[in-house]
C-alpha cells in the first residue's frame, strides 16, 4: 500500500516526547508512522504501541514498523478515546510518552474513494473507521436542516451555514461528494471563498468532524492519558484548527490549574489539584522552510504538558 503523508514538526515532536532509550511510548494516531518511525529510533529497546481508527493506516505503518529490530510494537485498532482500556488489555499500566497528530491524513484524503475530498468525486463516506455505522451520506441526507445549520456553523465555522444547509436540504437525495460541493457553491454568493480557500472547504470540514465525533472526544482522550503518564511523562498534541486547539489549551490549563471553582468563589470548595505542567506557554508552530515543503503543515500547532 502507497501511504503518503509527510509527518508534521517531526523534530519538535520529538524534542517535545524527551524520548530516552527503553521508554514506552503511544502513538494514538500512527497513520503512515512517520512519527512513530521517528519515535522507534530514540526509543531503541523501548514499546510503542501505535492506535489507529483506520484498518488502512495499520497496515501500512505496520509494514513500516516491523522492519525496526529491537522496539517492541503492539498496533491497535481502536479510536483513541478508549487508549486506558487499550492499555488495559495490553497489561500496560503506566507509559512515559503520548502524542495525538490529530485529523485525517494525506492519505485518506488522496484517497478518493473515502470520500473525504471536496476536489473529487466519490460516494460521501468520510469515515475514519469503516467499521462506523454513521458515515456522510446519513448526515447530508437525514439529519435535519437545523442540526446541518449548527455543525456547518460549529464545526466550520462557516458564515453561510443557513444557506447551505438549506440548499443541501432542497438538493435531497446527495449520492457524492461532487454533487455536495457544487450545491454548496450554488449557494454561496460568486466569488466566495478565492481567498479563503475552496467554497465547500468549511462545511466537508463540519461534515467530517461530526461523522468522526472528533470534538466531543478530546477532553476525555487528555484525560485519560494524563491518568496513564508516569511522573514526568509527556503529552504531546498537534491540532489544525481552532476548534481543536481551544478544547486542549482549556483541558491542559485545567489540569494545571489547583483550584478550578467558579470565579468570586471565596474558598476553594472543588479540592482539584494540578496534575501537569503546561511547558508550551505559547504553541509550537512549523518554521516558513516547513511551510514551504509541505503546505499542510501551515496550521499546525503543538502543545505540551509534563505530568507532575
Ligand atoms: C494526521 S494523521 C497521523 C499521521 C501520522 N502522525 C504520520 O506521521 O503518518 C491522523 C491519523 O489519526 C487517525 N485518527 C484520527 N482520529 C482518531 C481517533 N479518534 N482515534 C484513533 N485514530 C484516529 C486517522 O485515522 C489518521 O490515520
Amino acid at each position: 500500500m502507497n501511504f503518503l503523508h509527510i509527518p508534521v514538526m517531526k523534530s519538535e515532536v520529538i524534542n517535545a516526547l524527551a524520548l530516552k532509550n527503553g521508554a514506552t511510548i503511544v502513538d494514538a494516531t500512527v497513520g503512515g508512522a512517520g512519527h512513530s518511525k521517528e519515535i522507534a529510533k530514540h526509543i531503541k529497546s523501548g514499546t510503542l504501541i501505535c492506535i489507529d481508527q483506520d484498518n488502512d493506516a495499520l497496515c501500512a505503518s505496520w509494514e513500516e514498523l516491523n522492519k525496526i529490530n529491537d522496539v517492541k510494537v503492539s498496533m491497535v485498532h481502536a479510536n483513541f478515546v478508549d487508549i486506558r482500556e487499550k492499555l488495559d488489555e495490553l497489561g500496560i499500566l503506566k507509559v512515559d510518552g503520548i502524542m495525538a497528530d490529530l485529523g485525517v491524513s494525506s492519505f485518506q484524503i488522496d484517497e478518493i474513494s473515502r470520500g473525504f475530498s471536496y476536489t473529487k468525486d466519490a460516494p460521501l463516506d468520510m469515515r475514519m473507521n469503516r467499521g462506523q455505522k454513521l458515515s456522510a451520506s446519513e448526515v447530508v441526507n437525514e439529519w435535519r436542516e437545523e442540526e446541518l445549520k449548527r455543525i456547518i456553523e460549529n464545526f466550520g465555522e462557516e458564515r453561510y451555514s443557513g444557506r447551505i444547509a438549506s440548499a443541501i436540504v432542497n438538493a435531497r437525495p446527495i449520492q457524492t461528494t461532487g454533487q455536495l460541493s457544487e450545491i454548496i457553491k450554488s449557494a454561496v454568493p460568486e466569488g466566495y471563498g478565492k481567498t479563503g480557500g475552496h467554497p465547500a472547504k468549511r462545511t466537508f470540514q463540519a461534515i467530517r468532524i461530526a461523522v468522526n465525533n472528533e470534538l466531543a472526544i478530546l477532553e476525555k482522550f487528555i484525560n485519560d492519558s494524563v491518568e496513564v503518564l508516569s511522573p514526568k511523562g509527556r503529552l504531546v498534541m498537534i491540532s489544525f484548527h481552532s476548534l481543536e486547539d481551544r478544547i486542549i489549551k482549556q483541558a491542559f490549563k485545567r489540569l494545571a490549574t489547583d483550584c478550578v471553582c467558579p470565579p468570586k468563589t471565596p474558598i476553594c470548595i472543588c479540592g482539584h489539584k494540578a496534575t501537569v505542567k503546561i511547558l508550551t506557554k505559547k504553541p509550537i508552530e512549523p518554521t516558513a522552510h516547513e511551510i514551504k515543503e509541505n503546505p499542510r503543515a501551515a496550521s499546525a500547532k503543538i502543545r505540551v504538558i509534563e505530568k507532575l
